[in-house]
C-alpha cells in the first residue's frame, strides 16, 4: 500500500503564500482521500505495485481502470508538488538551467508570464506544469489527475495545483493572484536543475517513494 509523505516542511511554511489552513486541507485531507481510495482499489484487486508510476502509467487511459488511474495520478501529483515548493522564499533558477529559460522561454519574467496565462486559461480542475524534453524548456496543462508520466520523454520541472482546493481559502476566485505569489517565492529550483539534469541525460527524474 502507499503511505501519505509527510510534508518536507512544516503546514506554516509557506505562510503567507500559502496558508497553514490550506496545507492542513490540502495535505491531510484532499491528498490523504486519494491515498486511502487508491489503497482501497488496489486492496480489493489484490494488486501489489512496485511502485506509484507503475500504477499511474497501466491505469491511463482506460475506462475500466479511470478510477484508480485519477486517484493514484493524483497521489503523485500532490507529493512531486510539495517538493516543487521550498520555503527559502525567492529563489532563482541557476546555470543552464537558467540558459535554458533565456534560450527557449525569453527569460525568468516572459516564463512566469507564460505559466501564469497557461495556469489562468486553464478551464476547470487541473495542473501546469514547467517541463523538458530532451533539454528543451516547455510549459504545459493537464486536465484533473493528468499528468507526465504517460508522455514519454517529458520530465517535469515543477508544477503548481489548479485545483480551487489549492487557493480557494487563502485567494478565493483569484487563481492569478495565487499563481503569481507562488511563482515568485515558491518554486524549489534546486529541483528544477536535478529534474532538468534528469532530461538532458535521459534520466527517469523524481519518482514517488515506493510502496511499503
Ligand atoms: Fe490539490
Amino acid at each position: 500500500m502507499f503511505e501519505l509523505p509527510d510534508l518536507p516542511y512544516d503546514h506554516a511554511a509557506l505562510e503567507p503564500v500559502i496558508s497553514k489552513e490550506t496545507m492542513h486541507l490540502h495535505h491531510d485531507k484532499h491528498h490523504k482521500r486519494y491515498v486511502d481510495v487508491a489503497n482501497q482499489i488496489l486492496a480489493e484487486k489484490g494488486e501489489k505495485p512496485a511502485s506509484l508510476e507503475q500504477v499511474v502509467r497501466e491505469s491511463a487511459g482506460k475506462a475500466e481502470t479511470r478510477k484508480l488511474f485519477n486517484n493514484a495520478a493524483q497521489i503523485w501529483n500532490h507529493t512531486f508538488f510539495w517538493e516543487c515548493m521550498t520555503p527559502n522564499k525567492g529563489g532563482q533558477p541557476t546555470g543552464d538551467l537558467a540558459a535554458a529559460i533565456d534560450r527557449d522561454l525569453g527569460g525568468l519574467e516572459k516564463l512566469k508570464a507564460e505559466f501564469v496565462a497557461k495556469g489562468v486559461g486553464h478551464f476547470g480542475s487541473g495542473w501546469v506544469w514547467l517541463a523538458a524534453q530532451n533539454g528543451a524548456l516547455k510549459i504545459v496543462d493537464t486536465h484533473d489527475g493528468e499528468n507526465l508520466l504517460t508522455q514519454p520523454g517529458l520530465i517535469p520541472l515543477f508544477v503548481c495545483d489548479l485545483w480551487e482546493h489549492a487557493y480557494y481559502v487563502d485567494y478565493r476566485n483569484d487563481r492569478e493572484g495565487f499563481l503569481k505569489a507562488w511563482f515568485d517565492a515558491l518554486p524549489n529550483w534546486e529541483l528544477a536543475q536535478a529534474q532538468y539534469e534528469a532530461s538532458k541525460t535521459g534520466g527517469e527524474g523524481w519518482q514517488h517513494p515506493k510502496p511499503v
